[in-house]
């Protein structure tokens, strides 16, 4: 049986409100191509972005790569730890601009961009091409000071299509995002961190426990509020300013129809912790 590329496990979250939230983790799992995204991790990641949006329990996810086998078979030598290292370029061969319009139009990178839930990108090793682009489709972005960023797409004739230049173009402006797009180079995990394409660098071992009490920290908010604080966030990228600020405050205020607006609320002045009901 062939191995599954997306490996899904839904981590449960102790003292979430509702009851019953989990963290929802997916492991891209071809640590013998560096986790490149074939289209079968592309319709895996779709279902799980469609999944996750129906699952009042998913409170949070978190994508991360598959580390490659410490020990190679025989005669082969080892290969990196990988994010991904981008799209599989295996895919490409041959290829008309006919054979990938559908596949590039309902894509794996806008699927997670548009979960409404927080998202989390846990890097540790190669985030390229795609790569980068899928942890660019992550609101947050944790990495280990051994990854390494890029989008190389420029040395196979192509530019990024994942949404690449138009992400990496908000979250670190216009001169560091024509360097990396037009050199093809790769950066360094200290480089991303000073950039702003990673939120924090840790240790390859403390990776998991760090992103993983982040992601734990998020999960216990309200999942009504969470939602909205995102959607607020995300009205920067879209709204001219003086627009944004008018859809943030008319957010703010409808949250005072909620019960969690008044849970939470209640809780501080109480000196409780908020048991959110979720509306
Ligand atoms: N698509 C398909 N296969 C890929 C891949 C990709 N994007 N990236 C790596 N692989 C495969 C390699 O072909 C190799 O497979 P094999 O062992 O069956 O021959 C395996 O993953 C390991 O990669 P390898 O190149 O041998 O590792 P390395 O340590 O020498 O180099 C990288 C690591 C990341 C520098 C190199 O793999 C690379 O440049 N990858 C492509 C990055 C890229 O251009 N991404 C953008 C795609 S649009």
């Amino acid at each position: 049986m062939a191995a599954q590329v997306l490996i899904v496990e839904d981590v449960s979250v102790k003292g979430s409100n509702p009851a019953g939230g989990v963290i929802s983790v997916w492991t891209l799992n071809r640590p013998d191509k560096l986790n490149a995204l074939n289209s079968q991790s592309h319709s895996a990641i779709k279902d799980q972005c469609v999944r996750v949006e129906s699952d009042d329990n998913v409170r949070c996810v978190v994508i991360r790569g598959a580390l490659p086998e410490e020990q190679p078979e025989e005669g082969k030598r080892p290969k990196p730890p990988a994010f991904a290292a981008g799209a599989d370029i295996s895919e490409f061969v041959g290829k008309n601009a006919d054979d990938v319009r559908a596949f590039f139009e309902d894509n794996a990178w806008e699927a997670v961009w548009n979960i409404s839930k927080p998202t989390i990108a846990m890097v540790d090793g190669f985030a390229l091409g795609g790569g980068t682009e899928l942890a660019l489709s992550c609101d947050i972005r944790i990495a280990s000071d051994r990854s390494k960023f890029g989008q190389p797409e420029i040395n196979l004739g192509l530019i990024p299509g994942g949404g690449g230049t138009q992400r990496l173009c908000r979250l670190i402006g216009y001169g560091k995002t024509m360097e990396i797009v037009l050199s093809g180079g790769m950066i360094s995990a200290e480089e991303a961190l000073r950039m702003g394409i990673v939120n924090r660098l840790v240790s390859p071992e403390d990776l998991d426990s760090s992103t993983m009490a982040l992601a734990e920290e998020i999960a216990r908010k309200s999942p009504y509020v969470t939602k909205v604080a995102k959607r607020a966030v995300r009205g920067a990228l879209d709204l001219p300013f003086s627009e944004g600020v008018l859809m943030e405050r008319s957010e703010f205020v409808a949250l005072f129809d909620t019960e969690d607006k008044e849970i939470g609320v209640r809780a501080f002045l109480e000196r409780s912790d908020p048991e959110w009901v979720g509306r």
